[in-house]
């Protein structure tokens, strides 16, 4: 591929923050078992994901059962539990983290007017206080801590601003911008990261990180806006798994960063070519199916129809791909044999079945395919085979 990436030493690192088995799990219908979560935890880790969020341990049993049980099994990442701003959510987020080689407890709050009237009746200063408590406990169990203003994206710049800076004082190491309900767009979010950074004093020691909905369908746009204003982790699921229209997608952002190295001079730890058995793993898990055209893990991320994509794709991969198949974990791209297909894609296709026509048969074989296509939605090999067979039967007569 021709991208001018920066060599590693060169280029920042954007952290990447998987909230699958947490926010994804929140989405109606896609509750997993305890098994299942230790089978996406354990690949997580072996991808190279950063900060496995495993759970929100005060929200069940089951909950707090399955980030305990994560938190003994990872041995390279860091693992994160979920507490509301209350001594006993984080309590109980500390208790389940405990045997985890590296923990973080993550604590959040709402913080904008519609948050803090409606949901949590509480007055700016009461929130501003709890803000205040709940970093300060979480900090008495890990000096891993992450603290997120829910609703940043509708809260007030001031309040923002102030919140921020209370969590940074009482030692939160990571601040999360939730655009909770996937309202921002990517150069408001840009710019809100930018002028947190600008403003609030000491967030140069540490972290800004996106949490983005897709609502609007703008989860990555708005991650990677993110980052270009300053933020340095991202939060996101596989295959975008998350409440409502779900949360960025974990692959689409790491492949984004990968493969536009030229705007974004990131890197991630994230081995790539491990990201189709993840999805398909969490798929399965969740029993959501993923869309034939999702990006970069879809069924037709790397397939192609049509006559002149096909005849590209053969002369040169880079004429219709922008990232290698095997790079996301995908065998090779695949040539589909349909009524868009051309005659180079056509005698191709002979080729790997093991037919080596002449140039007339050749001729009356893409005529008879022509018309089966369009008779037929799908052509398998099958039909090709019987039909180039029954081309040379009748040659042969
Ligand atoms: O969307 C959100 O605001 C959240 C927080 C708990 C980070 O999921
Ligand atoms: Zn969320």
């Amino acid at each position: 591929m021709t991208t001018t990436t920066p060599t590693a030493d060169k280029r920042d690192q954007v952290v990447i923050f998987d909230t699958t088995l947490r926010d994804g799990e929140q989405s109606p219908g896609a509750s997993m078992t305890l098994e299942e979560k230790l089978q996406v935890a354990t690949l997580l880790d072996e991808m190279g994901v950063d900060i496995i969020e495993a759970g929100f341990p005060i929200a069940s049993n089951g909950d707090f059962e399955a980030v305990t049980e994560i938190a003994k099994l990872v041995k390279r990442g860091v693992v994160c539990g979920l507490a509301r701003a209350g001594n006993g959510d984080i309590d109980r987020a500390a208790e389940a983290l405990k045997h985890a080689e590296r923990r973080r407890i993550h604590t959040f709050i709402g913080t904008s007017p519609l948050h803090r009237e409606f949901q949590l009746q509480l007055n700016q200063e009461q929130v501003y206080e709890r803000v205040v408590s709940s970093v300060t406990r979480a900090r008495n169990y890990t000096d891993d801590v992450e603290w997120s203003a829910m609703d940043a994206t509708r809260t007030e710049a001031d309040f923002l601003c102030r919140t921020v800076e209370a969590a940074i004082k009482c030692g939160a190491t990571t601040i999360n911008i939730p655009d909770t309900v996937g309202y921002t767009t990517p150069a408001e979010f840009a710019d809100m990261i930018r002028m947190l950074i600008e403003k609030v004093p000491g967030a140069d020691e540490v972290v800004f990180s996106t949490h983005c909905h897709n609502d609007l369908g703008l989860a990555v746009a708005n991650s990677l806006s993110g980052v270009a204003g300053g933020a340095r982790q991202i939060e996101c699921s596989i295959n975008g798994l998350g409440e409502r229209a779900g949360n960025a997608a974990l692959e689409e952002v790491v492949m984004a960063i990968k493969t536009r190295g030229d705007i974004y001079p990131y890197y991630t730890n994230i081995d790539t070519t491990m990201l189709m058995r993840a999805s398909k793993l969490v798929s399965a898990v969740s029993a959501f199916p993923v869309q034939y055209n999702k990006a970069i893990v879809g069924k037709n991320a790397f397939a192609h129809e049509s006559g002149i994509h096909q005849d590209g794709i053969l002369k040169n991969a880079e004429t219709y791909e922008i990232m290698r198949p095997e790079d996301v974990g995908v065998k090779s791209t695949s040539l589909v044999m349909g009524k868009h297909s051309g005659r180079h894609a056509f005698r191709e296709k002979l080729i790997a079945l093991g037919f080596e026509l002449g140039d007339n048969a050749l001729q009356d074989a893409f005529r008879r395919f022509k018309d089966l296509a369009d008779r037929k939605k799908h052509v398998f090999d099958e039909d090709i085979e019987a039909l180039v067979e029954d081309e040379m039967t009748q040659a042969g007569e």
